[in-house]
């Protein structure tokens, strides 16, 4: 099970709140995977998974061209290195069912996805977001404290 915690959090309410959502599919799924649980519960969960994880990953890359992220394709090629894994767990569910290593493929891509991608990948990114808007907003007031000292008249 993965939890939820302030190690994960980015602080950018929208990519914290699918972080969350995304965490709730994958533990339901991680507990599915330990029982004999009907086939179209998983097959609906892992589809449901796949296409929000795609969501997400999505909308976080738009953020990062906007931003102009200088590790924008390192990023991205970490959520396509998921986007493959995802696609090998679905296969392997859909040919061996809760195989073990379909549970084993499961656990580790979780685990993997939240504590090295997340905890560094994503809260990275979001530091330098937030840098960025700081210096933005020094610059706007830097700019704003010229032109008032600008007391030259013709
Ligand atoms: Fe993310
Ligand atoms: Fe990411």
């Amino acid at each position: 099970m993965i939890e939820f915690t302030s190690a994960l959090w980015t602080k950018i309410p929208e990519i914290d709140e699918q972080h969350k959502a995304l965490i709730k599919r994958i533990n339901e799924l991680l507990v599915l995977g330990t029982k004999a649980a009907n086939r179209e519960d998983t097959e609906k969960m892992l589809a449901f998974l796949g296409k929000y994880l795609f969501k997400h990953f999505n909308d976080e890359e738009k953020m990062l061209i906007e931003a102009d992220y200088p590790k924008f394709r390192c990023h991205r090629n970490q959520h396509q290195a998921f986007i493959n894994t995802y696609e090998k767990l679905t296969e392997e569910y859909r040919i061996n069912g809760a195989s073990i290593q379909y549970s084993h493929l499961l656990n580790k891509s979780a685990v993997a996805w939240a504590t090295q991608h997340i905890q560094s990948a994503d809260v990275e990114f979001a530091n330098y977001l937030r840098q960025k808007e700081n210096l933005r907003q020094k610059e706007k007031t830097l700019e704003n404290t010229l032109l008032d000292t600008c007391l030259w008249q013709e």
